[in-house]
């Protein structure tokens, strides 16, 4: 009998094929069993008629339990009123690895239950869905950047100082050489690829000991960082939007089950194309005065504060295309973006903000290239200068204008998949107070 995936039953319509898979769920009645049989490609409904089986074939099914491993064996109909257009009538079956007693029942549990059943729950039709989205998000972001002649340049984890910040580093002992950090960013080290290949990006996780419960927030995430030498502000921006433009027409195009299984309301994605919306920091605030009254107890920013989650949501949902915040003061970001020419005290930098509240999915900016003022821009900081003497060379020969940015993974997920919380984007979500499984 000719294995096939459940993706692939259309090649075998007619014709008799075993499918591997998992007992996704099964109902009974008198005469008709319907086994809901998923193998990770698809779910496919494969019924067993009692007066097709032995009996003992037939009651053996019966007693199935939900999550076993199985093989089913039966002839594809095409059905267009059936998931997935197909299904099996069966002629036999075999159990392969039992399941007594599965966790995740249909009843309703509570999300602290179903994430300390985590290595279970990515099973589920919605977790599947929102991480087989995930996937090709990570697909779609590294193709645009390779057809762009970006080449990845991995960067290390375990690093010597801090880049982001100084309070949200992890710290570990690096054997006799002191302490050492999971990096909060491979941006410092991509630079130095930027001037090998010109354009870059770095992939993998990062990592925050941020002290904070939310909705967008993981101690573990992953983010691409691209770097291209010679490119300024405004093509910075143009990068961006069109790179998360082409990862969002992409998943509509590959990912059309997943988004009906999840709700997703396809109209709002297919607005997404550049260009995209710009807003200095500035006309931010004043919009965001104007807003006052909506804002409560999160109150309006002055100047040189930062925008918290609720002016974020705020400003993202004023349009329907994502929305870039640009020129911050420069206070309140990190040591290495390029002041304004024109305007020292806000930085050539940008936040990309996603629409429907979601918030930052971005962070970016074009980065000092000028040695002294960069040492100066470390010292600012509390930093030790010293630690930095390798990333200062990058200025001292060769230096050259350059951009880059950060795109968070799950933080894109989240948004293209409309789902409220990013801690399902991830296999295994890292949050305060929680490291099992
Ligand atoms: O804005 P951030 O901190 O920027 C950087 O790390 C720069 N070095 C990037 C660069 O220019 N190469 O982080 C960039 C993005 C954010 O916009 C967000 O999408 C994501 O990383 N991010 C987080 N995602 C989930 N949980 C967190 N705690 C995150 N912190 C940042
Ligand atoms: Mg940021």
């Amino acid at each position: 009998m000719p294995f096939s995936t459940v993706e692939k039953l259309s090649e075998h319509v007619g014709g008799e094929v075993t499918l591997r898979g998992w007992l996704y769920n099964l109902r009974s009645s008198k005469k008709i069993q319907f086994m809901l049989v998923r193998d990770g490609t698809g779910t496919c409904q494969c019924l067993a008629f009692r007066n097709a089986l032995s009996e003992e074939v037939f009651e053996a099914i019966g007693r199935l339990n939900q999550e076993c491993s199985l093989t089913v064996t039966g002839v594809v109909k095409e059905d267009a009123r059936a998931p997935g257009g197909h299904e099996l009538n069966v002629s036999g079956f075999e159990l392969i690895g039992d399941s007594l007693d599965y966790p995740i029942t249909k009843k309703e549990h509570g999300v602290d239950f179903l994430l300390s059943h985590r290595h279970l729950w990515v099973r589920s039709k919605l977790q599947h869905a929102i991480l087989r989205i995930r996937a090709e998000v990570i697909a779609g972001c590294q193709e645009w950047l390779n057809d762009e002649g970006f080449i990845r340049y991995d960067t290390p984890l375990l690093t010597p100082c801090s880049a982001e910040g100084t309070s949200t580093l992890f710290e570990t002992q690096y054997f006799d050489e002191g302490p050492a950090f999971l990096a909060q960013t491979g941006q410092l080290y991509v630079e130095s690829g930027m001037m090998s290949f010109g354009r870059v990006y770095c992939f993998g996780p990062t990592f925050r000991a941020e002290k904070s419960k939310t909705r967008r927030h993981l101690t573990e995430f992953w983010m691409i960082e691209p770097e291209a030498a010679f490119v300024g502000h405004e093509e910075n921006l143009e990068i961006q939007e069109q790179m998360v433009s082409a990862v969002v027409a992409r998943v509509l195009a590959k990912c059309g089950k997943e988004l009906e299984a999840l709700d997703r309301d396809r109209a709002v994605l297919e607005k997404i194309k550049a260009p995209f919306v710009r807003m200095t920091y500035d006309r931010a605030l004043a919009i965001l005065a104007e807003h006052a009254a909506e804002l409560g107890d999160a109150g309006v920013p002055v100047w040189g504060d930062d925008f918290g989650a609720p002016h974020e949501a705020l400003l993202s949902r004023l349009n329907e295309k994502p929305l870039f915040i640009t020129h911050y003061p420069a206070a309140i970001k990190a040591f290495y973006m390029q002041p304004d020419p024109e305007r020292p005290e806000v930085a050539l930098c940008y936040d990309m903000l996603a629409p429907e509240g979601y918030g930052e999915v971005i962070g970016g900016s074009e980065r000092i290239h000028d040695a002294e003022l960069l040492e100066s821009r470390i010292r600012e900081h509390g930093l030790n200068v010293e630690d930095y003497q390798w990333y200062l060379d990058l200025r001292r020969y060769g230096s050259v204008p350059h951009s880059g940015f950060g795109i968070g993974i799950e933080r894109l997920t989240t948004w293209i998949s409309g789902i409220r919380h990013i801690r399902e984007t991830i296999p295994f979500p890292r949050l305060l107070g929680k490291i099992y499984p």
